[in-house]
């Protein structure tokens, strides 16, 4: 069992590392689309937070149309910038017929209109020259590039390039992160500091506790060097991104070590729900299940998460992946909690039978805590997260990130606090007074079902 365990995550390990370096590297707010034989209306490209100094840089090569005449209709196609709110009035006002195409509507901010493109030197292709489009941008704003193609049954064909970013008039600097993002760097080097921090103190405790701390001690400081490594890379890697609007392979480091730390972590779970080695040295057989179970599920979740990331909002089958993403992650978190439920379970058993049941009742109060706060956990980074990044304004992109790594790093202080190793075990210092209040609660629970 153990063997083929460990057999199998080291394949999945290998296939996963194997995957982010055959990815070809994000290109992050510089953004390179292939679009072949489309016929679809309205193509959508990136979302972008312009300050009142914005630029969008916009190349278009390979164009190239299925219809042999398409001189005809040239200026029925085009890319422009919209506002969610404006694109609600676009819709508004092609409902109402007032307009049969967006590119008519005075709400959106034309960027490039097909009737500027010189046909190539050989006709026959129905192919044009490169086209490339400048615009600033002074209204500060979240703005979606969109393309729209309003020729019934004309299928298009082009390679876009899209650059967008904003000018920085105080450090005279160009930076290509979001407006609402762009402290984001700086939000996760402090994020790291703090687990570093927190590291420095947990090996302090180790040391001066060598002797009863367990092996799942150290488990936990691997957890948290990974975590701080995993922001450190993506301080670095979003700083990069902002000043170049490419990630230099950094994102590969930091899909690793994202990769690394969601599978200890969801594994740390599990065995701290398990009571692994504070409560028992070895694993049952549907412990180790569960961990077979998550720890595949957690290559599928970085895996999608990546696939995500890499093709932006509205990249092809990125609504998939958006599923796929959330269905392994609710998969996830359930089959961490059927541990800590077991192990309550046990604990209440035990506590019937062997006498010592203020210790148990110690025991299962601490596990009954975690339970709750696992759950808390789970809830505020997956919802309340959610939420905050969906109500927010552009502006304020950033808090999302900020609430999810403060609730992670209540949650890593709440683990390591509660499981930290002690110097004297606090279970056997107990009198009976205590002793005899604790067996008459347990009962208590026991009429009560609690
Ligand atoms: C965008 O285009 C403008 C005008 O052509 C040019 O001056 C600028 O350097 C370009 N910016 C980037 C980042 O390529």
């Amino acid at each position: 069992m153990a063997s083929s365990f460990s057999r199998s995550s080291l394949f999945f390990l290998v296939g996963a590392v194997i995957f982010f370096f055959l990815l070809n590297t994000s290109l992050a707010e510089i953004r390179s689309t292939e679009i072949r034989s489309d016929s679809r209306s309205t193509i959508p490209f990136d979302e972008f937070g312009f300050t009142q100094s914005g630029r969008l840089n916009l190349t278009i090569t390979r164009i190239s149309f299925s219809n042999s005449k398409p001189q005809l209709h040239l200026s029925q196609l085009g890319f422009y910038l919209c506002t969610r709110d404006s694109w609600a009035q676009v819709v508004q006002q092609l409902q109402d017929g007032d307009i049969q195409c967006p590119l008519r509507s005075q709400h959106i901010k034309p960027v490039f209109n097909f009737n500027h493109l010189k046909p190539d030197h050989n006709p026959t292709l129905h192919s044009f020259e490169v086209s490339d489009a400048s615009v600033k941008v002074s209204d500060a704003n979240l703005f979606t590039l969109l393309f729209s193609n309003c020729v019934p049954d004309l299928e298009v064909s082009m390679d876009v390039h899209s650059v967008m970013y904003n000018f920085n008039p105080k450090t005279g600097q160009l930076d290509f992160l979001s407006a609402g993002k762009t402290c984001l760097p700086l939000v996760y080097f402090l994020f790291f500091l703090a687990y570093l921090a927190m590291a420095a103190v947990w090996v302090y405790t180790l040391y001066n506790n060598r002797l009863t701390a367990y092996k799942i001690h150290f488990f936990m400081l691997s957890v948290v060097i990974l975590k701080a490594l995993n922001l450190l890379c993506e301080a670095e890697d979003k700083s990069y991104i902002k000043r170049t609007g490419a990630a230099h392979g950094w994102d590969v480091l930091f899909y690793l070590f994202s990769f690394l730390k969601g599978i200890t972590l969801f594994t740390l779970i599990v065995l701290i729900g398990t009571g692994w080695s504070f409560l028992k040295p070895y694993l049952q057989d549907k412990e180790k299940k569960v961990l077979i179970i998550v720890i595949p599920l957690q290559v599928v979740a970085n895996v999608a998460q990546v696939a995500i990331d890499e093709t932006g909002p509205f990249g092809h089958n990125s609504d998939t992946w958006k599923k796929v993403f959330l269905l392994v992650d609710i998969l996830c978190c359930c089959a961490v909690l059927f541990p800590i439920v077991w192990s309550i379970k046990n604990l209440r058993e035990a506590a019937k039978v062997d006498g010592k049941a203020a210790v148990n009742l110690m025991k299962l109060t601490l596990f009954r805590q975690y339970y709750i706060i696992v759950i808390s956990y789970i809830y505020f980074t997956r919802v309340v997260v959610y939420a905050l990044e969906t109500i927010t304004s552009y502006k304020f992109q950033w808090t999302g990130p900020v609430a999810a790594e403060l609730a992670t790093l209540a949650f890593y202080l709440f683990t390591g606090y509660n499981f930290r190793p002690k110097v004297q075990n606090p279970y056997f210092a107990i009198d009976d007074e205590e002793e005899e209040a604790a067996a008459e609660q347990l009962k208590l629970e026991d009429e009560f079902e609690l």
